[in-house]
């Protein structure tokens, strides 16, 4: 049994037409290594999200489920933190009290002073040193999105839950973060699940990366495993020999199933799940 464990999980919602449903994806089977960092690419509405928020427990999985450390999740809870597009942050909270909220509730009998030292160093780790008292309304989107990763990561949770966070962000200040974001995981060592599309941000942080077909009725289509070593920064990953291959493996994967909607060789007949493809660079 894997430390995070996606077993055949299909999610249908009720069809916009009125009647029956409508498939999202089917039968998606994901196993997690705990500290493993794995990213889901996949065209706008195949379902990354809805994948992403049933293993938050925001959502419902219509059959199957998610099992971490053995258990079956059910509801959300501080060993799973989300880390949106959309920064969602408490607008009337400053930087400080924003990830304190957090600390709080996840250490609850901890002195204030512990909290505060714990804030601090989660700010210094994001470099939002000296913006503690700003509100929301103050930062850029940059700053706003280091608060809600400073937030995610102050808790320790078991697993992060990163939904295409950076998608909002101007290009520069997204390399910077990315690279804070791989420093904070080096010394956490947290496991996390992320949603992307952005090819370059997948190969950069991943582990593994898993290719979605489109949807109706998609699937793990592929998975890639990313097997440059680490350290890797932005600036020496594109030297390495297999850099090209992988970017060029999963756009032509992406091409590919923009073409044929409901990609390449989905199950059909009531014949069994396809198994993902395993490519290893
Ligand atoms: N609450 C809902 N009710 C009905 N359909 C939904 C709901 N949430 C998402 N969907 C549909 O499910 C599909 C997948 O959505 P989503 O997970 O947001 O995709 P992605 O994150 O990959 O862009 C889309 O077609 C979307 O319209
Ligand atoms: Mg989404």
């Amino acid at each position: 049994m894997a430390f995070l464990q996606i077993d055949n999980v299909s999610k249908y919602f009720p069809s916009p037409l009125g009647e029956g449903r409508v498939c999202v994806f089917k039968d998606v089977t994901i196993k997690i290594d705990k500290g493993e960092f794995v990213t889901v690419i996949g065209h706008s509405g195949c379902g990354k999200s809805t994948l992403l928020n049933i293993i938050a427990g925001l959502d419902e999985a219509s059959e199957g489920g998610v099992l971490l450390g053995g258990r079956e999740v059910s509801g959300p809870g501080l060993d799973r933190m989300v880390v949106f597009q959309n920064f969602s942050l408490m607008p009337w909270m400053t930087v400080f009290e924003n990830i304190a909220l957090a600390v709080r509730s996840a250490y609850q009998d901890w002195e204030p002073s512990q909290v505060a030292a714990h804030v601090n160093k989660y700010i210094a780790l994001v470099g939002l040193k000296g913006a503690e008292a700003k509100r929301p309304a103050a930062l850029s989107g940059g700053m706003k999105q280091r608060v809600g990763l400073a937030r995610a990561f102050s808790i320790e949770p078991k697993v992060l839950l990163l939904d295409e966070p950076f998608a909002q962000i101007d290009a520069l200040t997204r390399g910077v973060i990315q690279e804070e974001l791989i420093q904070m995981w080096n010394t956490s060592k947290n496991t996390v699940f992320m949603v992307t599309h952005d090819v370059d941000e997948a190969i950069l942080l991943s582990d593994r990366i898993m290719l979605m077909t489109n949807g109706p009725s998609a699937r793990i289509g592929e998975i890639v495993d990313v097997t440059i070593p680490r350290p890797r920064s932005r600036e020496s990953i594109i030297d390495h020999p297999h850099y090209y291959k992988i970017r060029n493996h999963v756009i032509h994967f992406l091409v590919r199933h923009a073409a044929h909607a409901g990609g390449v060789g989905s199950a059909s007949g009531g014949r069994s799940v396809e198994e993902p493809v395993l490519v290893r660079f």
